[in-house]
């Protein structure tokens, strides 16, 4: 048990409560981190004439010593220590004596963690950002190859229209990129350095937290001490935009095990990404999706834990934060491990578009363009409505489907039928005929693309 603060005591920490009270077993997660805002803080100090220039020197070159051997392994980090801090700082001064002890001049582990966590998370908000890039660049792929892939659209999990496959994952691509931007915003918002605003009230040391805040890429400082290091308000904003990114993970997950049924069978996931019984020979198991739509309960109780966390606490740091890092980590983890697994079963996954197409043609996903036509040829729309349900009823008692009537039969039903009825009702004619932006129509969808092209290209 090494502690920073052994002087005001007496006694020993109980182990049970040092135990307790450490955090070396997670907050080691963000040691780079930890180093990186030092060396900024010591070169601010040095700036500032509080430290000397060799001190500086011996300082910087001593954590720099510290990074890499902890990166080449030859340096372990153990829980001898009470956190990452702790660690560091100890190790320093068992590496380069006195000046080490220099270190946390003006610096407080409250600003200090709240840097910590800030650098890790700006960090870990790029890498997702850039998996969800490689998501939506796989999702325009198949947007491309599929502007007449026809497929029904569901409301109710009821066929209702058709659309193409493009159209389809057009609606993912909109989520995905709406993620991403929710992302930024996170990172602009939360890109200001905490550090110098010590425990609660700054310093009394002439620091310069905007040289600090400008070495470590920051926006600028934040503006209030107590706020700084009592703020977690970018882990809660994370955590939300995680949670929704696998809400639509999940929901996309969903839609690929429905797909992948044997009554559906839409779609056929690649072996590398499926799974078998160990009693049911003939399974073949859409695991990995099933798996990214149970893994979204973990992030969601992940925010639903810090923002009960941190309803209560009082200004301004409380131990309670603490709590804020292995949720926050383990979210973090689980959204890229299921964004980077998501993407490689897309890309692999094979679209059966012949049986997507005969759905369309079988679900009565035309009917509406049927009524459609009766009232372009003068029929009031409820009117049509009714002669194409009874239209609908009769195909079902036949088993056809609208287009395999003949003309007698549809005249039966509605003598404003005539020939080009099947020209207006066909797959084609349905989707071509939805042009405005948005829709499915192969005009509207190619410009789509091409907007689409272009915010990937400068994002
Ligand atoms: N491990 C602590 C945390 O994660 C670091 C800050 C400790 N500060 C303190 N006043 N005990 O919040």
């Amino acid at each position: 048990m090494a502690q920073l603060w052994g002087g005001r005591f007496t006694k020993e920490t109980d182990k049970l409560v040092y135990n307790f009270n450490a955090s070396i077993s997670f907050d080691q997660k963000f040691y780079r981190q930890d180093i990186e805002g030092s060396m900024a803080h010591v070169r601010m100090l040095a700036k500032q004439e509080i430290l000397t220039e060799e001190e500086e020197n011996q300082i910087l070159s001593g954590l720099e010593g510290i990074l890499r051997d902890i990166e080449n392994g030859t340096l372990r980090i153990t829980d001898e220590y009470e956190d990452i801090h702790s660690f560091v700082e100890a190790n320093l001064i068992a590496r380069i004596g006195d000046a080490g002890k220099k270190l946390h001049t003006g610096r407080s582990r409250n600003d200090q963690v709240a840097l910590d966590m800030k650098l890790y998370i700006r960090h870990e908000v790029v890498e997702i950002n850039a998996l969800l890039k490689e998501l939506l660049e796989n999702i325009l792929a198949i947007m491309e190859d599929n502007t007449a892939t026809y497929m029904p659209g569901f409301t109710h999990l009821q066929k209702a229209q058709p659309i193409t496959l493009a159209h389809h994952m057009g609606a993912y691509f909109e989520m995905f990129k709406r993620d991403r931007q929710r992302l930024d915003d996170i990172y602009d918002r939360m890109n200001y350095c905490p550090l110098g605003s010590g425990a609660l009230a700054g310093t009394t040391y002439p620091l310069d937290r905007a040289y600090t805040a400008q070495l470590l890429d920051f926006n600028g400082p934040t503006l209030n001490s107590m706020d700084s290091v009592a703020d977690r308000d970018y882990v809660i904003e994370l955590l939300s935009a995680l949670s929704t990114i696998m809400m639509h993970l999940s929901r996309f997950s969903e839609e690929i095990i429905i797909w992948n049924s044997n009554e559906y069978h839409f779609v056929e996931i690649d072996d590398a990404y499926a799974t078998g019984s160990s009693i049911m020979p003939q399974k073949k198991n859409p695991d990995i999706a099933e798996l990214v739509r149970g893994k979204t309960g973990r992030v969601y109780g992940a925010l639903m834990s810090i923002l009960t966390t941190m309803k209560g606490i009082p200004l301004a740091y409380n131990k309670d934060m603490q709590e804020d890092k292995e949720l926050t980590f383990d979210a973090i983890d689980t959204v890229k491990g299921c964004v980077a697994l998501f993407t490689g079963m897309l890309k692999t996954l094979k679209f059966n578009k012949d049986v997507m197409k005969t759905s369309a043609m079988k679900g009565f996903t035309n009917a509406t363009d049927a009524a459609d036509y009766l009232v372009n040829h003068g029929v009031p729309f409820r009117d049509a409505h009714g002669i194409i349900g009874r239209l609908v009823l009769y195909c079902i008692e036949k088993d056809k489907a609208i287009d395999a009537l003949s003309l007698d039969e549809l005249k039966a039903i509605s003598p404003v039928f005539e020939q080009d009825i099947y020209e207006a009702v066909s797959l084609e004619t349905c989707v071509n005929k939805r042009m405005t932006i948005g829709a499915p129509g192969p005009d509207a969808m190619k410009e789509v693309i091409r907007i689409h092209k272009e915010y990937l290209s400068l994002s």
